[in-house]
């Protein structure tokens, strides 16, 4: 089949000549564009890692019973999830390899689904064009309900690159519309542990917290067909230790388990060790997520007085913003704006300030209008661009 059906440009290059125009600003680059972690991984893992540095054997795919015990007890103490057993859980080397993958290890191919959300993280769609499979963008389940071929069907929530979080009773009638042509819901739910709005806010004990695909008023207490994908990037830093994992339908697991076993798809043994170390302990996943709450706080005021308006961004790492009615004008009299999206030309006002976002077009043609403006730069540099965004207004 050779590679051909992935022949797309990485979008993240198109942005390169925008960076290099905003690096020559006078008081510097801000890089507000992917969501890579920029705080230093909690000294506690660091630690751990170290601790582990002896790995002379082959590490296990499924992980030692212990780490995947330590995911259970995070679904529950975090989650609000119950019923789980280390035979849910699997772990994989980040979760971008999972959601690239899965439709092919699911046996996908021509003639099958992959539903994937409208405004979405561009994975989703690589992974189905690679097994071969069809796309469907949607967000609503009676698009697709009862037909036979949707084999997949992708969640995130909270959302990349909307920040919305999806209410359980949403993502209930999903489980039930996939329930009934026994396609599988793969809902992946990396910034879960990053919500800024009430009632996501609220405590898991009070039925708060993200709602998780596998929480039994999402589910009916049973996992079949279900599996949750969460990373510790983003709450632990970890983005460069490639440390994730997929937990749901034992089934689905174990498959998933074999095939992995086949392809030596391993999280190395030093990973696995530190992954129950950050599961283990939530002070430092608390400490960070107040970091992203601070840089919020200044940023989206400042986005707001430059004539930006906000799209949910309920939770997670970006700012979901689109140009209010004046901005819109001013912008669509940019040479920047001709033959474009819209986004293109808020790319380019953000340029002249020294910042660089993400273009919504990256996300599907629902996303045009918009730019993610992410949380993951240093205090200083949120403090500087928020400047710069006040200046304009
Ligand atoms: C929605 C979503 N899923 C998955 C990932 C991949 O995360 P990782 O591979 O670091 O676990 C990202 C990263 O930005 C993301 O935004």
């Amino acid at each position: 089949m050779g590679f051909a059906p992935l022949g797309v440009a990485y979008p993240w290059d198109a942005v390169v000549p925008l960076r290099e125009r905003a690096a020559t600003h006078p008081d510097g680059l801000v890089d507000l564009s992917i969501g890579t972690p920029v705080d230093p991984t909690p000294r506690i893992l660091q630690d751990a890692l170290a601790t582990a540095s002896d790995a002379h054997g082959y590490p296990t795919v499924a992980g030692p019973t212990a780490l995947r015990q330590s995911v259970v007890d995070w679904f529950g103490r975090r989650r609000g999830v119950t019923g789980l057993t280390p035979d849910h859980v699997l772990p994989t080397i980040g979760s971008k390899e999972l959601v690239a993958l899965l439709p092919s290890q699911l046996g996908l191919g021509p003639g099958d689904v992959v539903v994937i959300p409208t405004q979405a993280y561009p994975t989703y769609e690589i992974g189905a064009r690679l097994a071969g499979a069809e796309v469907l963008a949607s967000d609503d389940p009676a698009d697709w309900v009862g037909r036979e071929e949707v084999a997949l069907v992708w969640l995130n929530s909270p959302g990349n690159p909307t920040g919305r979080v999806l209410p359980a009773a949403a993502m209930a009638e999903v489980v039930r519309a996939a329930r009934a042509t026994d396609a599988v819901v793969a809902s992946d739910e990396c910034y879960a542990m990053l919500p800024w709005t009430s009632p996501w806010t609220d405590a898991v004990e009070d039925g708060g917290g993200v709602p998780c695909v596998l929480r039994e008023d999402v589910s009916g207490g049973d996992p079949r067909g279900l599996l949750a994908v969460y990373s510790l990037s983003k709450q632990s830093n970890l983005a460069g230790y490639r440390a994730a994992f997929a937990a749901g339908d034992p089934d689905l697991v174990g498959q998933l388990l074999l095939q992995r076993r086949h392809l030596g798809m391993m999280v190395p043994a030093p990973v696995q060790h530190v992954m129950r170390v950050a599961l283990d302990d939530d002070a430092h996943v608390a400490e960070q997520a107040a970091r992203y709450a601070a840089r919020r706080a200044l940023l989206l005021p400042a986005l707001l007085a430059a004539g930006f308006e906000l799209d949910h961004s309920e939770a997670g790492l970006y700012l979901w913003v689109r140009p209010g009615e004046g901005l819109r004008a001013r912008l669509e009299a940019r040479p920047a704006a001709r033959d474009r999206a819209l986004c293109w030309a808020s790319m380019d006002l953000l340029a002249d300030l020294g910042i660089v976002a993400g273009p919504g077009e990256f996300y599907g043609p629902a996303a045009q209008d918009h730019v993610r403006v992410s949380l993951t730069e240093s205090d200083a540099n949120i403090s500087s661009a928020a400047g710069r965004l006040r200046a304009l207004a």
